[in-house]
């Protein structure tokens, strides 16, 4: 049995597992422990003093405060660590057939308007106009209709709706999208512009500390659902865009990378309702079926 008392820097690591020995949930069980183990682990490693743990509470203590309904500094943070791409990418292995999934970000915090398809989504933004168009496919190609397509981005200058208050009105650069018969859904937006993530917090003071710069290359963000298949979170990225080889939350995946071609048909501009030229970028995106619900819940 562990001792209870005079713990030294082992047997304290011990104790602790020990604790939670009698977590009734399984999997809570095995992430405490793992928690535990990994925790103790680092600290032996860095032997933080006194101090140094005293600072590093006050970090994540600065991390949370700088939360808001439209601020998520901890989302922040898992992006900047890698962490959250690393759980893109374990989970990424459950649904091999469907396009790469990546980052989440902090900026999907406000609902999408719904809207028509070919509305623009920015229309309170300046800049160059692109089309997006797209089909939401299964695996095997086929047109998955009703699915939605949930997209937002950055304007122009790098910037977020909720980034901007009383410039840009909440749901610019937002849209939610149906597909239709075919699966297709299609928009007007901005060029998104490569961007900044926000540094006047504990995470920009991080990246300041390790001589970090703060860009994601230009991107448009998806969230793309279905019955009866696993919810998609990815982005498209724009070929060209500076830092696609150095983003700062380690989130490109060359699959995503996607050619915006300059259509300069004043036929084709005229038909979208764009002045020419324009740019359009075309994409499938493929869900992966939900595992069949065979396993009865009773057996
Ligand atoms: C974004 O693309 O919106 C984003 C992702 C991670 C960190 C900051 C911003
Ligand atoms: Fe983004």
């Amino acid at each position: 049995m562990t001792m209870t008392t005079d713990f030294d820097s082992s047997t304290l690591t011990a104790a602790v597992l020990d604790s939670f020995e009698h977590t009734p949930d399984p999997r809570t069980k095995q992430i405490l422990q793992s928690l535990t183990r990994h925790l103790h682990d680092f600290v032996r490693d860095i032997e933080p003093s006194i101090e140094e743990w005293g600072a590093a509470i006050d970090y994540l203590t600065a991390t949370g405060q700088k939360c808001d309904d439209t601020r998520q500094e901890f989302i922040l943070l898992s992006d900047v660590l890698g962490v959250s791409m690393l759980v893109e990418t374990l989970n990424d292995a459950e649904t091999p057939d469907a396009t790469d999934a990546t980052v989440l970000g902090p900026f999907h915090v406000v609902a999408s308007p719904p809207r028509d398809a070919g509305d623009d989504v920015s229309a309170a933004s300046d800049g160059p106009r692109c089309l997006v168009t797209g089909r939401v496919l299964t695996p095997a190609g086929e047109p998955i209709v009703g699915a939605t397509v949930d997209v937002w981005q950055a304007d122009t200058h790098g910037f977020y709706d909720v980034q901007q208050p009383g410039i840009q009105p909440l749901g610019n650069g937002r849209g939610l999208f149906t597909t239709d018969a075919d699966g297709a859904f299609r928009f007007v937006s901005v060029v998104p512009s490569y961007y900044p993530i926000p540094t006047d917090g504990p995470v920009g003071a991080l990246l300041n500390a390790a001589q970090r710069h703060p860009n994601r290359p230009a991107h448009i963000h998806f969230i793309v659902t279905a019955p009866g298949f696993e919810d998609l979170t990815t982005h498209i990225f724009v070929a060209g865009s500076p830092y696609l080889d150095s983003d700062a939350v380690f989130a490109v995946k060359q699959s995503l990378v996607t050619t915006f071609v300059t259509n300069t048909s004043a036929e084709d501009a005229a038909a979208n309702g764009l002045q020419s030229p324009f740019e359009v970028a075309d994409i499938d995106l493929v869900l992966q079926p939900s595992p069949a619900s065979s396993a009865s819940p009773e057996s």
